[in-house]
């Protein structure tokens, strides 16, 4: 198997999660960690030994395979272009772009290019959620007739004033939406299916001193299966408590809960605890392993089946549009998947 070439582009918080994977895998070798500030980059380049830049273009007269981009939302879809242009593979960490009208770009230039192009929706491969999935399938409690995703967490001031890149929309995309709830977002729609239409409500509520994205939004979401959706998301709750997210269904229904997941039918309630340990954030997941080997497999092997492609991280993306639109229209807003911005 050949031993693959590897480079890390922005070394903040999630970089050690991604960093830490590849130094363990024996057909990976990690060659160079960038990022525009000196210091991060020389500091990881020290921790995992290899070379360090600060201008990432300079990646690309280098002898690379890999690249994955753990840099602000306005920064994805740029790079991640640049390097499908020379058909080197990117696994870009979520959201797939900074909005809607981008990552569609990025899928164009997937599209023409051989190089493979993944994004980090890591909770997919959580255990509970892939039993969920496989319980939803299989149809085992019928057809769903509901679902419900909750995201009630906590950033205060600092946490936007630290960070150059986090409360605009230039550089963020958006705030708790495109940022803390995507994953729930993403959850929803793999668990529920196509979303028709939302109908949403979006607002800044309490740093709206600092930050001109929204730190609170609602949506009523309307499946093509014929079932609704609803969806709450803060960022000013007092702490980063557990998500939730609950699916009823014909014959009975699942909850998943922190690292739990209680499943009722029967009048019985069956209950799976996720085997949860990291080194890191918990509310991550833990699922970045299975997401960084699947992908790795599928450029070995020449497959897409292990990847959540551009075509599964936009969805989030045009759901974002989708409540953002509906929010400011007052009115539903149908889901299309075209080109328009
Ligand atoms: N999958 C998850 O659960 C998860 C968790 C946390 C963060 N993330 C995502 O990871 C990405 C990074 O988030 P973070 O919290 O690590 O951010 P961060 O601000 O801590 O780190 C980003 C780094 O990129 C660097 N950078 C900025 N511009 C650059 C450029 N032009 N070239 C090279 N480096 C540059 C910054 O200096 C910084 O060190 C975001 O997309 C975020 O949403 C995902």
């Amino acid at each position: 198997m050949k031993k693959l070439k590897a480079a890390i582009i922005g070394c903040g918080n999630i970089y050690p999660v991604h960093a830490d994977i590849l130094a363990s895998k024996e057909n990976v070798e990690l060659k160079h960690m960038i990022d525009i500030k000196e210091n991060r980059a020389q500091k990881a380049a020290e921790k995992y030994n290899c070379e360090y830049l600060t201008d990432y273009s300079k990646l690309l007269d280098k002898e690379l395979d890999v690249v994955h981009i753990c840099t602000p939302h306005f920064l994805h879809s740029p790079m991640a272009i640049k390097f499908l242009e020379s058909e080197i593979n990117v696994l870009v960490e979520k959201p797939l772009a900074l909005n809607y009208a981008e990552g569609r770009k990025l899928i164009q230039a997937a599209e023409k290019s051989r190089a493979h192009l993944g994004v980090a929706f890591q909770n997919r491969f959580n255990e509970n959620n892939q039993r969920a999935k496989k319980i939803l399938e299989a149809e085992t409690l019928g057809k769903i007739t509901g679902i419900k995703g909750l995201v009630t967490w906590h950033r205060d001031r600092d946490y936007y004033l630290n960070d150059e890149w986090k409360g605009f929309y230039k550089t963020e995309g958006g705030g708790v939406l495109i940022n803390q709830a995507i994953h729930t977002l993403d959850l929803i729609q793999w668990f529920g299916g196509p979303v028709k239409a939302a109908r949403g409500n979006v607002d800044t509520r309490v740093l709206d001193d600092v930050i001109e994205v929204e730190d609170t939004a609602d949506a009523t979401l309307f499946f093509e299966a014929d079932f609704n959706g609803i969806f709450y998301a803060t960022n000013a709750f007092s702490s980063n408590s557990p998500i939730e997210i609950e699916i009823d269904c014909e014959k009975g229904s699942m909850r998943l809960f922190e690292d739990q997941l209680l499943i009722k039918k029967d009048g019985q309630i069956d209950n799976f605890k996720e085997n949860s340990d990291t080194d890191y954030k918990a509310y991550w997941g833990y699922g970045h392993q299975r997401l960084i080997d699947g992908f790795y497999q599928d450029i070995w092997n020449d497959t897409q089946s292990n990847t959540i492609n551009a075509q599964e991280g936009i969805k989030t993306l045009e759901l974002i549009k989708a409540i953002n639109t509906s929010s400011k229209n007052r009115s539903k807003y149908y889901l299309t998947g075209d080109d328009s911005a």
